[in-house]
């Protein structure tokens, strides 16, 4: 399967729920991801035809090659689902969940789950790819279910006997969430198992990380997730330590701003309605700014800003205080670099 048409090591964005909507798939895009997959999405919805969760399928033509995530555990539904979004939005694939950790998910029968239920994972990946063949479908797993049933090697041969095309592996299991490291061990070990391509995912934080995992995990492209909600500048940073050999010159914080006021426009006309897309902004404010000077302060006032105005106002205040050199030019510790 071609991954993506752009690279021969794709770097792919990772689905996020809440965060990888069509405004900001599309600033990864412009910022390097070779390959774009919404957030999840409702197998049961789709098929019952909830206009809220078609809302969660829109994409731009810019954006391909993107593919849709549908998660669920019921094979008929999961497979009529896959067809009605080719029908209404032709994506360049179909992504499978099989990793979601969320409680109400996984009661459905959704996301992890399905890592230890082998035969449900088998008919659910054999039932969409008869469903929309000849479109690719892919899947996306963690680990195991738990570090005593760490079974990604054996769900991967599953799912490529499927005729997924490609896996997407993130490194930890369903109990682990968000906690400990993600385990490269396990992602090699699938990557040397089956044909298909296996993209690499879990804590890819930087350009250096990026590198040395290529070369030590032996997958066919990484996926970044998190690193990317900060700084989408990632995918550049990775691809040009990857083709020079030298490291990109970090954003200046100008153009760090410039990004986010862009995003928060966007995200308003996507939206229609500015009260709400700026609360739904906060979460992401908090994430752009992490590490920046005077980051204690400012994520105060970013935690209630309500209007555009009301941030650009913030944003002069910043840059002057930085330019009147009132804040120090340090992190404050959670962001691995200084910014210039
Ligand atoms: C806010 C958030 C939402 C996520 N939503 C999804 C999702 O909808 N589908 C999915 O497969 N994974 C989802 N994930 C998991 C990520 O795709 C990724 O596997 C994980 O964050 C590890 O990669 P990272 O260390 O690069 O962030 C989500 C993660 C986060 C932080």
């Amino acid at each position: 399967m071609n991954s993506g048409g752009v690279n021969s090591f794709p770097l792919f964005l990772a689905p996020m729920a809440g965060v990888t909507n069509t405004v900001f798939r599309s600033i990864c895009r412009e910022h390097g991801a070779d390959v774009l997959t919404s957030e999840f999405v409702s197998a049961e919805g789709i098929f019952h035809r909830n206009q809220r969760t078609r809302e969660y399928l829109e994409f731009l033509p810019t954006e391909r090659p993107v593919g849709v995530q549908l998660f669920g555990g019921n094979p008929e539904h999961l497979a009529e689902a896959a067809k009605h979004v080719v029908d209404w939005v032709n994506p360049d694939f179909i992504d499978l969940n099989f990793g979601c950790p969320v409680n109400k998910v996984v009661c459905k029968q959704g996301g992890s789950a399905l890592l230890k239920d082998c035969p449900l994972l088998e008919r659910v990946a054999d039932a969409v790819v008869r469903a929309v063949a000849p479109l690719s479908v892919t899947a996306k797993i963690r680990i195991g279910w738990d570090e005593k049933t760490i079974n990604a090697t054996r769900t991967a041969k599953i799912l490529e006997d499927c005729g997924i095309q490609r896996l997407a592996v993130h490194g930890r299991t369903k109990a682990q969430g968000y906690s400990g490291e993600a385990d490269w061990n396990v992602i090699a070990e699938v990557a040397a198992t089956v044909k298909m391509p296996v993209i690499g995912n879990g804590d890819i934080t930087c350009a250096q990380t990026a590198l040395r995992r290529k070369n030590e995990s032996g997958v066919s492209g990484l996926m970044i997730g998190r690193a990317a909600m900060s700084n989408p500048w990632i995918f550049q940073e990775i691809r040009t330590l990857m083709e020079t050999g030298a490291e990109a010159i970090p954003a200046t914080i100008e153009q760090r701003w410039a990004l986010i006021l862009g995003h928060c426009r966007q995200e308003i006309i996507w939206r229609k309605d500015e009260n709400f897309a700026m609360r739904a902004m906060r979460a992401r404010l908090m994430a752009y700014t992490r590490g920046m000077p005077g980051g204690r302060h400012l994520r105060g006032a970013l935690a209630q800003v309500a209007s555009l105005g009301q941030l650009e106002g913030l944003v002069s205040n910043h840059l002057a205080e930085l330019k009147a050199g009132q804040l120090e030019l340090v992190t404050d510790g959670s962001s691995s670099r200084p910014y210039l």
